[in-house]
């Protein structure tokens, strides 16, 4: 079986797998299983698990490129919007379960605790990420426009990390954060090192659609429609213009 073929049909199971800390929580929620402060536990089980996924959707590329699994594309998308569905339940958990929808209370944190501003900063950035991850919105937006403003993951990875730097500093438990930072130091220097590999960042902020051959960008293409999961989609990438050659020849 060839690896396209396999990682095509793990697919719905990666689904699967993104969905069973949800289904955990909830069962644990149902049973008293979350222990003695449930809230808290809830609070931080979404919020680890958003952190975890929105690193792992920043993995995808250097992992197809790197591996020539070109399939991982596929992927992306759907461990990015996983990903924003927990930070949505971490926030509500938070603002609801936690703080019983306070506006006052919320807004003091947010006014008062660098943790909650960074959180929501975060969050800020990562919504216009959320609400365009739909072919809809990508095929409004176009290709260019998509694609500028996915960047902004990037900056929402280091405002997430130094979130979680900042509720573990209270507890100067910091082996964690570590794993975190450096992870995203590896993926952030992999983008910065793939990019001059190729010529520098002169197109970073002006990078137009692909032309390198296959299809891993967001495609306004009316006879080559994205799937369901974004199939065409790898929202980040940091080609310039280059002529067509048909083929990848990364
Ligand atoms: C409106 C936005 C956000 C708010 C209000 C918020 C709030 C909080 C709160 C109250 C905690 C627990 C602090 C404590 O126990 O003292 C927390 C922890 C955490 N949050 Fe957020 N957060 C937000 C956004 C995010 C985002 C976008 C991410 C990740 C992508 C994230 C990831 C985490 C992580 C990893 C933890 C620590 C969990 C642990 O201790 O293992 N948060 N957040």
């Amino acid at each position: 079986m060839t690896s396209t073929r396999l990682l095509n049909l793990l697919r719905p199971l990666a689904l699967l797998a993104c969905a069973l800390p949800l289904a955990w929580l909830l069962w644990a929620g149902l049973h008293d299983q979350l222990g003695s402060n449930p809230v808290e536990h809830i609070v931080t089980s979404t919020g680890d698990w958003s952190l975890r996924l929105l690193l792992a959707t920043l993995a995808v590329t250097p992992l197809r490129k790197q591996l020539g699994l070109h399939a991982l594309a596929r992927w992306r998308r759907l461990l990015g919007v996983w990903s924003f569905v927990y930070a949505l339940l971490h926030l509500a958990a938070y603002a609801w379960l936690d703080l019983g929808l306070n506006l006052a209370e919320i807004l003091h944190d947010l006014m008062t605790r660098p943790l909650i501003t960074v959180g929501w900063l975060a969050l800020a950035f990562m919504l216009p990420l959320g609400a365009t991850s739909t072919n809809g919105a990508i095929r409004r937006l176009g290709a260019r426009k998509w694609q500028r403003l996915h960047r902004l993951v990037y900056l929402v990875a280091i405002l997430s990390v130094l979130h979680f730097l900042l509720k573990k500093a209270g507890k100067h438990d910091f082996a964690e954060v570590w794993v975190h930072a450096g992870l995203l130091t590896v993926l952030l220097g992999w983008r910065i090192h793939d990019k001059w590999r190729k010529g520098g960042f002169a197109g970073f902020f002006s990078a137009g659609p692909h032309s390198c051959g296959h299809a891993h960008g967001p495609s306004t293409t009316p006879s080559r429609p994205s799937d369901a999961m974004g199939a065409q989609i790898a929202p980040i990438t940091f080609h310039r213009k280059r002529p067509a050659t048909g083929k990848d020849s990364r």
